[in-house]
């Protein structure tokens, strides 16, 4: 991984000159006014209103890639002095009664302009550290996933050239453009790592699975929807509103860098009106598939890692024609591994330059041939528990899951179940279900999260983990 200062060149060199659409030196500038300004410069070092120092492993680390081989010198996720129970059950809510028929206050207020409730109004002083072994570990799992991206974006912009970037349609600009995103995970990460404290999780080392910039591309694609999945999954449950209302503000930037990113494929850029959040154990477990080892005593995480699910023909966005994709067309095994960009040229849709199947970089396309479609038939593998994974393959998958029976589709704000044909003990089918969140918005679209489960447990976006013991494997699946 190259330093952040190395960074800060690169830019100020696409900025000042390199034009990227050429043209700047045929342009004759129009004469400007002097306007009224007075010279100042933010404070810096130890300054007083100084910008607040990057935390030292998201700024020197020299991260190298490529998978584990060692042994683990520990297995197994972190455990508490005890567990409680092998299931959370339901209980009745308090304000499952509440309401208000007309709008008008039925309290005191606090101050005026101010109406009664909240949480955090009452002017208890805000402390932005996590509070409960709940937000501890939400918090370290979410450094994971800055200091992933902060790797990968950094590595995309290094091992790939500008050449590279140019065939696969972006220009200088777009890469300084991915140079601005590695930064702005220092800055998530340096955050996080604040708010947990000295023994906040370290940057590790990584496995990537891509080899060309569109595989790359498509892998930022998913891995952004998990990170940004992920947080929106737990971030009204923190115990802290104080770090959630900081959270809320990188994921903010995050969810922009998944749009980037789609566009870039030549995808729609947000084809959602909501976008879903995931349990942290799902997460963790898309996650760690990529991070090969971590530094001697990172913390470690309490979260599940379920086995994986395949999907065998898992739609392969460079193509034309997607019903065209060929079983198992990814570059590899693990669950958020992208499409194959190396397909015939006659048969990709990377160069053509025809309205509806081009899916070169753009702010937005419509796709004539859709990459899925409710009613197509998915077949799905999933592998056995018991497999060592993530950091040193110190990690084990486990389910406690039975029989597999249903698949669980998760996109925007519901869960929809399809009933699961099992043809074999690790593989089954099952047809993609029609489902509207409101009318007119197709629930399934965009990067979906899909599992086999034993059962077709209700739950929505809000009490999602409780599917968790019946979740037999979990994987992506490419819809739109
Ligand atoms: C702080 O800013 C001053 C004035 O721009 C500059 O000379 C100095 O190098 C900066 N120090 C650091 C630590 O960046
Ligand atoms: C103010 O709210 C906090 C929670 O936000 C609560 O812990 C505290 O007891 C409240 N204080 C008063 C005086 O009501
Ligand atoms: C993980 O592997 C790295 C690199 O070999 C090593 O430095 C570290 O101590 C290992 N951590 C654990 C928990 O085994
Ligand atoms: C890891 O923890 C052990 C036991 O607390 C300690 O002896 C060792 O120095 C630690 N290693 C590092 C690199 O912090
Ligand atoms: C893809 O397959 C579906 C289902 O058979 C079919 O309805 C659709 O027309 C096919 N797409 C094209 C472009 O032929
Ligand atoms: C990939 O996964 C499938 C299904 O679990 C398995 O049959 C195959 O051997 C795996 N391939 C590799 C290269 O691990
Ligand atoms: C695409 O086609 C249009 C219209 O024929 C043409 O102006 C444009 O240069 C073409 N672009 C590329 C990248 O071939
Ligand atoms: C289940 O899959 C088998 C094998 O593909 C097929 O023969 C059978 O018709 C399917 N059953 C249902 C209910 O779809
Ligand atoms: C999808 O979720 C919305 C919001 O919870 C709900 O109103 C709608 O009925 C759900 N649709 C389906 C098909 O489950
Ligand atoms: C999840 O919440 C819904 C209400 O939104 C409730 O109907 C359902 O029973 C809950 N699921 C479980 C497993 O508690
Ligand atoms: C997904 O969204 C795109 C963009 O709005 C739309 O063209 C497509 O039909 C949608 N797919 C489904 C299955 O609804």
């Amino acid at each position: 991984m190259v330093g952040y200062r190395y960074l800060f060149l690169a830019i100020a060199s696409v900025a000042a000159g390199a034009p990227a659409s050429g043209g700047a030196e045929t342009l004759s500038l129009p004469s400007v006014t002097q306007i009224p300004a007075i010279e100042t410069q933010a404070p810096n070092g130890t300054a007083s209103g100084a910008g607040a120092p990057l935390v030292t492993s998201a700024t020197t680390v020299i991260t190298t890639h490529g998978p584990y081989s060692g042994t683990p010198t520990t297995t197994g996720a972190e455990q508490g002095p005890a567990t409680i129970s092998a299931t959370i059950p339901s209980q009745p809510n308090p304000w499952a009664t509440y309401y208000n028929p007309n709008g008008k206050l039925t309290q005191p207020q606090p101050m005026p302009y101010m109406p009664a409730g909240g949480v955090g109004t009452n002017g208890t002083l805000p402390v932005y550290m996590v509070q409960s072994d709940y937000d501890y570990q939400s918090i370290a799992l979410g450094i994971h996933q800055e200091f992933i991206e902060l790797d990968l974006f950094h590595y995309g912009a290094q091992v790939f050239s500008e050449q590279d970037f140019i065939e696969a349609g972006l220009t200088a600009e777009d890469r300084a453009l991915l140079q601005y995103m590695a930064l702005q995970e220092a800055g998530h990460a340096s955050l996080l790592a604040d708010m947990l404290g000295e023994s906040a999780p370290k940057q590790c080392t990584y496995n990537y699975p891509f080899k060309t910039v569109r595989e790359y591309i498509d892998f930022n694609v998913r891995l952004t929807r998990w990170g940004e999945s992920g947080n929106w999954g737990f971030l009204s449950h923190l115990d802290s509103k104080e770090v959630a209302t900081l959270l809320v503000q990188a994921e903010a930037i995050e969810a922009r860098q998944q749009s980037v990113f789609r566009q870039w494929l030549g995808l729609h850029p947000m084809p959602i009106w909501f976008a879903p959040g995931i349990p942290q154990s799902w997460h963790w477990t898309l996650l760690s598939q990529y991070i090969s080892s971590c530094p001697e005593n990172n913390t470690r995480l309490v979260w599940q890692n379920f086995p994986s699910l395949h999907v065998v023909n898992q739609p392969n966005a460079n193509r034309i024609s997607p019903n065209n994709t060929a079983d198992f067309e990814v570059v590899g095994n693990r669950t958020g591994d992208p499409s194959k960009s190396n397909i015939a040229e006659d048969q990709s849709c990377v160069h053509v330059n025809v309205t509806g199947y081009d899916c070169g970089p753009a702010i937005s396309r419509v796709r004539n041939q859709p990459l899925s479609f409710p009613g197509r038939e998915v077949f799905l593998e999933w592998d056995d528990p018991g497999k060592a994974v993530g950091p040193n393959n110190s990690y084990i998958t486990s389910t406690t899951a039975g029989q597999p029976a249903f698949v669980a589709w998760l996109s925007q704000l519901n869960l929809t179940y399809t009933p699961l044909n099992v043809t074999g003990p690790n593989s089954g089918t099952t047809f993609q279900p029609a489902a509207n969140v409101f009318d007119a918005d197709p629930a399934l679209n965009g990067t979906a999260f899909i599992a086999v489960t034993d059962t077709d447990l209700y739950v929505t976006p809000y009490n999602l983990t409780l599917l968790n013991p019946h979740v037999r494997a979990l994987g992506l699946y490419y819809s739109g």
